[in-house]
């Protein structure tokens, strides 16, 4: 049996988190307030029963605590005082993140203490390059012009940008590691949008100078990287010397990442979030079809990205059952 657990598996679709992101004005306040972030991290588990929790925190804490403004507009997702030349990186500074992000620490050491011991604590941080398209287009985008636009025509300087993300994401990992996190995971949620070169230097090649700075501390805690929507250039990815496993997004066929990726790496995924929404009939073939897949290999069960705030949470238990239940058939 495959171990589950679901990205944002924490949200706005359990009324029980609600009740607690009430309580607080501002997302960042609620981040960083180590009881509620614990409280809602283990709600998932009381109520699903799943292999593991994820901190509940945000990949911007990260720009917060280097100094620039992050803030969350109702209804609108993260915005942020965008960078808009070179000279404003001298007023990002490392300096600061471990104080800033003490309650992220506190809440993975309270909630470790408080989860049952064969549930594992998964840490977190935005990839380097994923972090760089909020902090230059101050919030989402539709064609990241800004945050290409630099890259492509201003590649030295975007390189320092990246170069600074990389100490930030490892000092935060290796922090969350010695907190009690069991293993960690870097989200690239925008690597999809480069084409292949700068896809090697702006998330594959930061992606691995981190896991290997976090594993010449701490070899033994896994990283899991999701380099969401590259399509077959997962195959870059595939590096058992930086990586314990690949998350996968939906765009990734489960055929082929059973013959491609899986012999040199476990794989992680890879349920469309919309039929984890749809349920029923439609779910339980999906999610079967996916296990007979990649269940034989090295696989932890997940969604191909979060779970969105409309997901009825009784689909999510069945979600659980079906994969506790699924047996391999015989051949
Ligand atoms: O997975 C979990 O349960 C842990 C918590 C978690 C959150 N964000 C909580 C959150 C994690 C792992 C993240 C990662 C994150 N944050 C990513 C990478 C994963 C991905 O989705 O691609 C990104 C890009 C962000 C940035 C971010 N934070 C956005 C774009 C938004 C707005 C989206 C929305 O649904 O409103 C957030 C806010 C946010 N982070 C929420 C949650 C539960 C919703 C805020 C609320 O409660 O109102």
């Amino acid at each position: 049996t495959p171990p589950i657990w679901l990205m944002r598996q924490a949200g706005r679709y359990l009324p029980e988190y609600r009740a607690v992101r009430a309580t607080t004005r501002s997302f960042l306040d609620f981040c960083y307030t180590p009881d509620k972030a614990v409280e809602v991290t283990l709600q998932p588990i009381r109520r699903f029963g799943l292999d593991a929790a994820i901190i509940f925190s945000d990949i911007l804490v990260v720009p917060d605590a280097l100094g620039q403004k992050v803030w969350f507009e109702e209804g609108e997702g993260p915005k942020l005082e965008a960078l808009t030349d070179p000279s404003q990186f001298g007023q990002l500074s490392r300096a600061r993140l471990p104080d800033r992000l003490a309650p992220v620490y506190d809440a993975i050491r309270l909630a470790r203490s408080a989860l049952p011991a064969d549930t594992a604590l998964l840490g977190f941080a935005g990839a380097p390059f994923t972090l760089a398209c909020y902090m230059i287009e101050g919030g989402g985008s539709r064609d990241f012009a800004k945050v290409k636009g630099w890259a492509y025509a201003h590649p030295e300087s975007f390189a320092l940008l990246i170069d600074l993300l990389v100490e930030a994401v490892v000092d935060h990992l290796t922090y969350q590691i010695e907190a009690g996190a069991d293993a960690v995971q870097l989200f690239d949620s925008w690597a999809g949008v480069l084409p292949e070169e700068q896809l090697f230097s702006w998330s594959l090649d930061p992606l691995v100078r981190i896991a290997h700075a976090v594993r010449s501390r701490h070899p033994r805690t896994p990283i899991i990287a999701f380099p969401r929507a590259v399509g077959p250039a997962a195959l870059m990815y595939r590096r058992p010397d930086a990586f314990a496993a690949l998350s996968l997004d939906t765009g990734i066929g489960a055929h082929w990442a059973a013959k491609e990726l899986q012999p040199h790496i476990c794989v992680q995924g890879n349920l469309d979030p919309l039929m984890l929404v749809a349920g029923g009939v439609a779910m339980e073939r999906e999610a079967t079809r996916i296990l007979d897949k990649l269940a034989h290999g090295s696989f932890v069960f997940n969604l191909g990205h979060g779970v969105v705030p409309q997901t009825p949470p009784d689909n999510v238990a069945h979600l659980v059952d079906i994969v506790r239940n699924w047996k391999p058939s015989v051949s």
